[in-house]
Protein backbone atom coordinates (compact mmCIF):
# COMPACT_ATOMS: atom_id res chain seq x y z
CA UNK A 1 0.00 0.00 0.00
CA UNK A 2 2.64 2.26 1.07
CA UNK A 3 4.86 1.90 -2.26
CA UNK A 4 1.81 1.75 -4.81
CA UNK A 5 0.54 5.39 -3.46
CA UNK A 6 4.16 6.37 -2.59
CA UNK A 7 3.48 9.48 -5.56
CA UNK A 8 -0.17 10.62 -4.31
CA UNK A 9 -0.38 9.89 0.20
CA UNK A 10 1.34 8.61 2.94
CA UNK A 11 -1.04 5.21 4.03
CA UNK A 12 -1.61 4.38 7.86
CA UNK A 13 -3.27 2.30 10.46
CA UNK A 14 -4.81 2.94 13.83
CA UNK A 15 -2.12 0.84 16.32
CA UNK A 16 -3.65 -0.88 19.20
CA UNK A 17 -1.41 -2.32 21.85
CA UNK A 18 -0.49 -5.67 20.81
CA UNK A 19 0.73 -4.60 17.14
CA UNK A 20 3.09 -1.51 18.38
CA UNK A 21 4.31 -4.04 21.18
CA UNK A 22 4.43 -6.76 18.86
CA UNK A 23 2.66 -9.28 21.32
CA UNK A 24 1.08 -10.18 17.60
CA UNK A 25 4.14 -10.41 15.69
CA UNK A 26 2.13 -11.35 12.10
CA UNK A 27 0.48 -8.14 12.51
CA UNK A 28 3.64 -6.21 13.69
CA UNK A 29 4.84 -7.54 10.54
CA UNK A 30 1.78 -6.16 8.65
CA UNK A 31 1.53 -2.78 9.26
CA UNK A 32 5.47 -2.65 9.18
CA UNK A 33 5.02 -3.73 5.31
CA UNK A 34 2.12 -2.28 4.58
CA UNK A 35 2.39 1.38 6.17
CA UNK A 36 3.82 4.29 6.61
CA UNK A 37 2.06 6.52 9.25
CA UNK A 38 0.45 5.19 12.31
CA UNK A 39 -2.37 6.54 14.93
CA UNK A 40 -2.79 5.45 18.15
CA UNK A 41 -6.37 4.02 18.40
CA UNK A 42 -6.27 4.05 22.42
CA UNK A 43 -2.99 4.59 23.63
CA UNK A 44 -2.52 8.50 23.86
CA UNK A 45 -6.22 9.45 24.76
CA UNK A 46 -7.11 10.62 28.20
CA UNK A 47 -8.28 8.03 30.24
CA UNK A 48 -5.19 5.96 29.22
CA UNK A 49 -2.46 8.30 28.98
CA UNK A 50 -3.67 10.65 32.21
CA UNK A 51 -6.02 8.35 34.16
CA UNK A 52 -5.88 10.40 37.55
CA UNK A 53 -5.15 13.88 38.11
CA UNK A 54 -1.00 13.59 39.14
CA UNK A 55 -0.73 10.45 37.61
CA UNK A 56 0.08 10.16 33.77
CA UNK A 57 1.10 6.60 32.35
CA UNK A 58 3.41 7.01 29.47
CA UNK A 59 4.13 3.39 29.19
CA UNK A 60 2.20 2.42 26.10
CA UNK A 61 2.14 5.85 24.29
CA UNK A 62 5.90 5.21 24.61
CA UNK A 63 6.14 2.32 23.05
CA UNK A 64 3.64 3.29 20.07
CA UNK A 65 5.96 6.17 19.17
CA UNK A 66 9.02 3.96 19.88
CA UNK A 67 7.67 1.22 17.04
CA UNK A 68 6.99 4.19 14.69
CA UNK A 69 10.60 5.85 14.99
CA UNK A 70 12.27 2.41 14.25
CA UNK A 71 10.13 1.43 11.85
CA UNK A 72 10.56 5.35 9.75
CA UNK A 73 6.61 6.33 10.01
CA UNK A 74 4.81 9.05 10.26
CA UNK A 75 3.58 9.61 13.75
CA UNK A 76 -0.14 10.61 14.60
CA UNK A 77 -1.41 12.13 17.90
CA UNK A 78 -5.07 11.43 19.02
CA UNK A 79 -6.52 12.93 20.42
CA UNK A 80 -6.47 15.42 23.47
CA UNK A 81 -9.50 17.35 23.54
CA UNK A 82 -12.08 14.88 23.01
CA UNK A 83 -16.01 14.43 25.12
CA UNK A 84 -15.32 11.02 24.80
CA UNK A 85 -12.95 8.49 26.74
CA UNK A 86 -12.14 11.17 29.19
CA UNK A 87 -12.50 10.88 33.03
CA UNK A 88 -14.70 12.02 34.81
CA UNK A 89 -12.40 13.69 37.49
CA UNK A 90 -11.69 16.66 34.55
CA UNK A 91 -15.22 17.98 34.70
CA UNK A 92 -15.93 17.55 38.05
CA UNK A 93 -14.98 18.19 41.80
CA UNK A 94 -14.79 15.98 44.46
CA UNK A 95 -18.18 16.06 45.20
CA UNK A 96 -19.37 15.19 41.77
CA UNK A 97 -20.07 19.60 40.92
CA UNK A 98 -19.03 20.90 37.26
CA UNK A 99 -15.33 22.14 38.34
CA UNK A 100 -15.31 26.01 37.17
CA UNK A 101 -13.97 27.52 33.72
CA UNK A 102 -10.67 28.59 35.30
CA UNK A 103 -10.08 25.51 36.74
CA UNK A 104 -10.79 23.16 33.53
CA UNK A 105 -8.67 25.55 31.64
CA UNK A 106 -6.07 24.95 33.73
CA UNK A 107 -6.41 21.21 33.67
CA UNK A 108 -6.79 21.37 29.62
CA UNK A 109 -3.24 23.52 29.96
CA UNK A 110 -1.38 20.91 32.25
CA UNK A 111 -2.81 17.86 29.96
CA UNK A 112 -1.74 19.09 26.21
CA UNK A 113 1.70 20.14 27.88
CA UNK A 114 2.49 17.34 29.46
CA UNK A 115 1.06 14.87 26.73
CA UNK A 116 2.60 17.42 23.59
CA UNK A 117 5.89 18.30 25.14
CA UNK A 118 6.67 14.37 26.19
CA UNK A 119 6.80 13.96 22.39
CA UNK A 120 7.85 17.07 20.73
CA UNK A 121 9.50 16.85 17.62
CA UNK A 122 8.66 12.90 17.30
CA UNK A 123 5.06 12.98 16.83
CA UNK A 124 4.05 15.14 13.43
CA UNK A 125 0.86 16.47 14.27
CA UNK A 126 -2.13 16.23 16.86
CA UNK A 127 -6.26 15.78 16.54
CA UNK A 128 -5.79 18.72 18.84
CA UNK A 129 -9.74 18.70 19.10
CA UNK A 130 -12.09 15.39 18.50
CA UNK A 131 -15.49 15.29 16.72
CA UNK A 132 -16.66 18.84 18.77
CA UNK A 133 -19.79 19.24 16.16
CA UNK A 134 -23.40 18.27 16.95
CA UNK A 135 -25.07 16.66 13.92
CA UNK A 136 -26.97 19.63 12.83
CA UNK A 137 -23.54 21.71 12.74
CA UNK A 138 -23.48 23.44 15.48
CA UNK A 139 -21.02 23.00 18.55
CA UNK A 140 -21.71 20.10 20.35
CA UNK A 141 -22.99 20.63 24.29
CA UNK A 142 -20.04 18.85 25.44
CA UNK A 143 -18.38 19.29 28.83
CA UNK A 144 -15.57 21.28 27.49
CA UNK A 145 -18.42 23.85 25.74
CA UNK A 146 -20.46 24.38 28.75
CA UNK A 147 -17.91 24.53 31.23
CA UNK A 148 -15.33 26.78 29.55
CA UNK A 149 -17.39 27.91 26.63
CA UNK A 150 -16.80 28.15 22.65
CA UNK A 151 -13.32 29.13 22.76
CA UNK A 152 -12.06 25.66 23.98
CA UNK A 153 -11.34 25.03 20.80
CA UNK A 154 -9.49 28.18 19.86
CA UNK A 155 -7.56 27.43 23.40
CA UNK A 156 -6.65 23.48 22.49
CA UNK A 157 -4.88 25.04 20.03
CA UNK A 158 -3.01 27.73 21.03
CA UNK A 159 -2.01 25.50 23.56
CA UNK A 160 -1.06 22.92 21.64
CA UNK A 161 0.62 24.94 19.42
CA UNK A 162 3.02 26.75 22.03
CA UNK A 163 4.31 23.20 24.01
CA UNK A 164 5.49 22.16 19.79
CA UNK A 165 5.44 24.73 17.58
CA UNK A 166 6.55 22.56 15.12
CA UNK A 167 3.74 20.39 15.67
CA UNK A 168 0.39 19.97 12.85
CA UNK A 169 -2.74 21.24 14.40
CA UNK A 170 -5.54 18.89 13.31
CA UNK A 171 -9.48 19.16 13.35
CA UNK A 172 -10.68 15.19 13.01
CA UNK A 173 -14.53 14.60 13.13
CA UNK A 174 -17.14 12.06 11.60
CA UNK A 175 -20.10 12.54 9.44
CA UNK A 176 -18.45 15.89 7.95
CA UNK A 177 -18.98 14.56 4.55
CA UNK A 178 -22.05 16.19 3.75
CA UNK A 179 -25.11 17.80 5.22
CA UNK A 180 -25.29 20.27 8.25
CA UNK A 181 -22.18 19.14 10.04
CA UNK A 182 -19.96 19.88 6.58
CA UNK A 183 -21.55 23.00 6.73
CA UNK A 184 -20.96 23.83 10.41
CA UNK A 185 -16.72 22.67 9.86
CA UNK A 186 -16.42 25.29 7.40
CA UNK A 187 -18.03 27.93 9.61
CA UNK A 188 -15.69 26.66 12.19
CA UNK A 189 -12.69 26.41 10.04
CA UNK A 190 -12.95 30.16 9.50
CA UNK A 191 -14.15 30.70 12.95
CA UNK A 192 -10.52 28.94 13.94
CA UNK A 193 -8.36 30.71 11.50
CA UNK A 194 -9.61 34.45 12.14
CA UNK A 195 -8.71 33.87 15.84
CA UNK A 196 -5.64 33.01 14.24
CA UNK A 197 -5.20 29.28 14.43
CA UNK A 198 -2.89 27.98 11.87
CA UNK A 199 -5.08 24.87 11.00
CA UNK A 200 -2.80 21.93 9.44
CA UNK A 201 -5.40 19.79 8.37
CA UNK A 202 -9.37 18.66 8.42
CA UNK A 203 -9.19 14.98 9.13
CA UNK A 204 -12.54 13.30 8.17
CA UNK A 205 -12.83 10.12 9.51
CA UNK A 206 -14.38 8.07 7.07
CA UNK A 207 -16.29 5.32 8.85
CA UNK A 208 -18.32 4.29 5.58
CA UNK A 209 -20.83 1.89 4.81
CA UNK A 210 -21.70 0.39 1.63
CA UNK A 211 -24.23 3.12 0.55
CA UNK A 212 -22.75 6.52 2.51
CA UNK A 213 -21.14 8.98 2.12
CA UNK A 214 -21.25 8.79 -1.74
CA UNK A 215 -18.28 9.56 -3.59
CA UNK A 216 -19.73 12.79 -4.83
CA UNK A 217 -20.33 13.94 -1.41
CA UNK A 218 -16.42 13.27 -0.23
CA UNK A 219 -15.13 14.89 -3.55
CA UNK A 220 -17.01 18.04 -2.83
CA UNK A 221 -16.13 17.89 1.21
CA UNK A 222 -12.43 17.75 0.04
CA UNK A 223 -12.86 20.38 -2.10
CA UNK A 224 -14.40 22.76 0.58
CA UNK A 225 -12.50 22.02 3.28
CA UNK A 226 -8.82 22.70 1.04
CA UNK A 227 -10.77 25.86 -0.56
CA UNK A 228 -10.21 27.21 3.03
CA UNK A 229 -6.35 26.91 2.92
CA UNK A 230 -5.95 23.28 4.92
CA UNK A 231 -5.10 20.32 3.81
CA UNK A 232 -7.33 16.78 4.18
CA UNK A 233 -6.55 13.73 5.21
CA UNK A 234 -9.05 10.45 5.42
CA UNK A 235 -8.09 9.30 9.17
CA UNK A 236 -10.34 6.43 10.54
CA UNK A 237 -11.45 4.58 7.49
CA UNK A 238 -13.00 1.60 7.36
CA UNK A 239 -16.38 0.15 5.43
CA UNK A 240 -19.38 -1.35 7.62
CA UNK A 241 -20.77 -4.01 5.82
CA UNK A 242 -23.31 -5.64 8.18
CA UNK A 243 -26.84 -4.02 8.67
CA UNK A 244 -27.91 -0.87 10.25
CA UNK A 245 -28.83 -1.40 13.91
CA UNK A 246 -30.58 2.15 14.06
CA UNK A 247 -27.65 3.83 15.70
CA UNK A 248 -26.24 6.84 14.45
CA UNK A 249 -22.29 7.20 14.64
CA UNK A 250 -21.06 8.31 18.12
CA UNK A 251 -24.07 6.38 20.17
CA UNK A 252 -23.57 3.64 21.59
CA UNK A 253 -26.98 1.36 21.73
CA UNK A 254 -26.06 -1.25 23.99
CA UNK A 255 -27.31 -3.87 21.63
CA UNK A 256 -26.06 -7.77 22.23
CA UNK A 257 -26.10 -9.88 19.59
CA UNK A 258 -28.26 -12.41 20.95
CA UNK A 259 -31.16 -9.47 20.79
CA UNK A 260 -31.24 -9.78 17.19
CA UNK A 261 -28.93 -12.87 15.28
CA UNK A 262 -30.04 -10.91 11.83
CA UNK A 263 -27.95 -8.21 12.64
CA UNK A 264 -25.44 -10.43 12.37
CA UNK A 265 -25.19 -12.32 9.31
CA UNK A 266 -21.88 -13.31 8.01
CA UNK A 267 -20.40 -15.61 10.80
CA UNK A 268 -19.29 -18.06 8.98
CA UNK A 269 -17.71 -15.80 6.44
CA UNK A 270 -18.52 -12.88 3.89
CA UNK A 271 -20.27 -13.96 0.63
CA UNK A 272 -19.06 -13.35 -2.41
CA UNK A 273 -21.29 -10.49 -3.66
CA UNK A 274 -20.78 -8.63 -0.33
CA UNK A 275 -16.80 -9.20 -0.63
CA UNK A 276 -17.01 -7.89 -4.42
CA UNK A 277 -19.49 -5.16 -3.07
CA UNK A 278 -17.16 -4.09 -0.43
CA UNK A 279 -13.91 -3.86 -3.14
CA UNK A 280 -15.91 -2.15 -5.37
CA UNK A 281 -16.60 0.44 -2.75
CA UNK A 282 -13.25 0.57 -1.92
CA UNK A 283 -12.18 1.51 -4.92
CA UNK A 284 -14.93 4.36 -5.52
CA UNK A 285 -13.59 5.94 -2.45
CA UNK A 286 -9.99 5.89 -3.60
CA UNK A 287 -10.52 6.70 -7.00
CA UNK A 288 -11.60 10.25 -5.30
CA UNK A 289 -8.55 10.33 -2.67
CA UNK A 290 -6.45 9.91 -6.00
CA UNK A 291 -7.64 12.63 -7.40
CA UNK A 292 -7.42 15.11 -4.23
CA UNK A 293 -4.31 13.59 -4.01
CA UNK A 294 -2.25 17.11 -3.86
CA UNK A 295 -4.59 18.75 -1.20
CA UNK A 296 -4.06 15.41 0.88
CA UNK A 297 -1.60 14.03 3.17
CA UNK A 298 -2.60 10.34 4.52
CA UNK A 299 -5.30 8.08 3.83
CA UNK A 300 -5.40 6.36 7.78
CA UNK A 301 -7.45 3.08 7.95
CA UNK A 302 -9.07 2.56 11.75
CA UNK A 303 -7.35 -0.90 12.37
CA UNK A 304 -5.21 -3.38 10.57
CA UNK A 305 -7.01 -6.21 10.11
CA UNK A 306 -10.81 -7.52 10.43
CA UNK A 307 -10.06 -9.67 13.92
CA UNK A 308 -9.20 -5.87 15.66
CA UNK A 309 -11.79 -3.49 14.26
CA UNK A 310 -14.27 -1.64 17.14
CA UNK A 311 -16.90 -2.29 14.56
CA UNK A 312 -17.09 -6.05 16.05
CA UNK A 313 -18.60 -4.12 19.04
CA UNK A 314 -20.43 -1.37 18.01
CA UNK A 315 -23.44 0.05 17.31
CA UNK A 316 -23.80 -4.23 18.71
CA UNK A 317 -21.38 -5.84 20.93
CA UNK A 318 -19.78 -9.33 19.72
CA UNK A 319 -20.51 -9.17 15.81
CA UNK A 320 -18.14 -10.22 13.35
CA UNK A 321 -17.74 -7.69 10.76
CA UNK A 322 -15.41 -7.52 7.91
CA UNK A 323 -14.27 -3.66 7.25
CA UNK A 324 -10.90 -3.47 6.29
CA UNK A 325 -8.25 -4.88 3.58
CA UNK A 326 -6.94 -7.38 5.74
CA UNK A 327 -8.97 -10.57 7.06
CA UNK A 328 -8.84 -12.53 9.82
CA UNK A 329 -5.41 -14.33 9.42
CA UNK A 330 -4.24 -11.06 8.36
CA UNK A 331 -4.47 -11.70 4.74
CA UNK A 332 -5.33 -9.22 1.71
CA UNK A 333 -8.97 -9.27 1.10
CA UNK A 334 -10.17 -8.74 -2.82
CA UNK A 335 -10.63 -4.72 -1.74
CA UNK A 336 -6.74 -4.94 -0.98
CA UNK A 337 -6.62 -5.86 -4.35
CA UNK A 338 -8.62 -2.77 -5.45
CA UNK A 339 -7.19 -0.48 -3.80
CA UNK A 340 -4.02 -1.17 -5.43
CA UNK A 341 -6.02 -1.13 -8.91
CA UNK A 342 -6.80 2.39 -8.07
CA UNK A 343 -3.64 3.59 -7.12
CA UNK A 344 -2.46 1.84 -10.77
CA UNK A 345 -4.69 3.49 -12.79
CA UNK A 346 -4.04 7.00 -11.08
CA UNK A 347 -0.29 6.31 -11.89
CA UNK A 348 -1.23 4.98 -15.55
CA UNK A 349 -3.38 8.57 -16.45
CA UNK A 350 -0.75 10.33 -15.24
CA UNK A 351 2.14 8.98 -17.36
CA UNK A 352 -0.49 9.36 -20.23
CA UNK A 353 -0.96 12.88 -19.27
CA UNK A 354 2.93 13.44 -18.78
CA UNK A 355 3.46 12.04 -22.16
CA UNK A 356 0.65 13.93 -23.92
CA UNK A 357 1.73 17.13 -22.73
CA UNK A 358 5.55 16.06 -23.03
CA UNK A 359 4.25 15.16 -27.25
CA UNK A 360 2.12 18.77 -27.23
CA UNK A 361 5.65 20.72 -26.42
CA UNK A 362 7.72 18.47 -29.16
CA UNK A 363 4.86 19.86 -31.30
CA UNK A 364 5.57 23.12 -30.25
CA UNK A 365 9.63 23.18 -30.55
O1 LIG B 1 -9.17 -1.83 27.75
C1 LIG B 1 -10.45 -2.22 28.26
C2 LIG B 1 -10.39 -3.60 28.82
O2 LIG B 1 -9.54 -3.63 29.92
C3 LIG B 1 -11.83 -4.02 29.22
O3 LIG B 1 -11.82 -5.33 29.67
C4 LIG B 1 -12.77 -3.88 28.04
C5 LIG B 1 -14.21 -4.21 28.41
O4 LIG B 1 -15.13 -3.46 27.68
O5 LIG B 1 -12.72 -2.57 27.57
C6 LIG B 1 -11.44 -2.17 27.12
O6 LIG B 1 -11.51 -0.85 26.70
C7 LIG B 1 -12.17 -0.62 25.46
C8 LIG B 1 -11.17 0.06 24.53
O7 LIG B 1 -11.81 0.42 23.34
C9 LIG B 1 -9.98 -0.84 24.19
O8 LIG B 1 -10.42 -1.94 23.46
C10 LIG B 1 -13.34 0.28 25.71
O9 LIG B 1 -14.35 -0.42 26.44
C11 LIG B 1 -13.94 0.74 24.40
O10 LIG B 1 -14.94 1.73 24.65
C12 LIG B 1 -12.86 1.37 23.54
O11 LIG B 1 -13.42 1.70 22.31
C13 LIG B 1 -12.69 2.60 21.52
C14 LIG B 1 -13.60 3.79 21.17
O12 LIG B 1 -12.91 4.66 20.32
C15 LIG B 1 -14.01 4.55 22.42
O13 LIG B 1 -14.88 5.55 22.10
C16 LIG B 1 -12.28 1.89 20.24
O14 LIG B 1 -11.31 0.88 20.54
C17 LIG B 1 -11.69 2.89 19.26
O15 LIG B 1 -11.51 2.27 18.00
C18 LIG B 1 -12.64 4.06 19.08
O16 LIG B 1 -12.03 4.99 18.22
C19 LIG B 1 -12.79 6.17 17.90
C20 LIG B 1 -11.80 7.30 17.65
O17 LIG B 1 -10.97 7.45 18.76
C21 LIG B 1 -12.53 8.60 17.36
N1 LIG B 1 -13.46 8.44 16.26
C22 LIG B 1 -14.38 7.33 16.37
C23 LIG B 1 -13.62 6.03 16.61
C24 LIG B 1 -14.55 4.87 16.65
O18 LIG B 1 -15.43 4.96 17.74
Amino acid sequence: LKDAFKADFLVGAALNESQFTGSNAVEAALVKAQFDSISPENALKWENVHPEPDHYNFGPADRYVKFGEANHMVIIGHALVWHEQTPAWVFQDQNGRPVDRATLLNCMSNHIFTVVGRYKGRIKGWDVVNEALAADGSLRQSPWFKIIGPDYLVKAYQLAHAADPAAELYYNDYAIEDGPKRQGLIRLIRQLQAAGIHLTAVGIQEHANLNWPTPQAVDEAITMFHRLGVKVNITELDINVLPDAGAGNGADVGLNVASDPALNPYTNGLPASVQQALARRYAELFAVYVKHHADMERVTFWGVTDAGSWLNDWPVRGRTNYPLLFDRASQPKPAFISVLETAGQAKAARHQAAGASASLTGTAQ
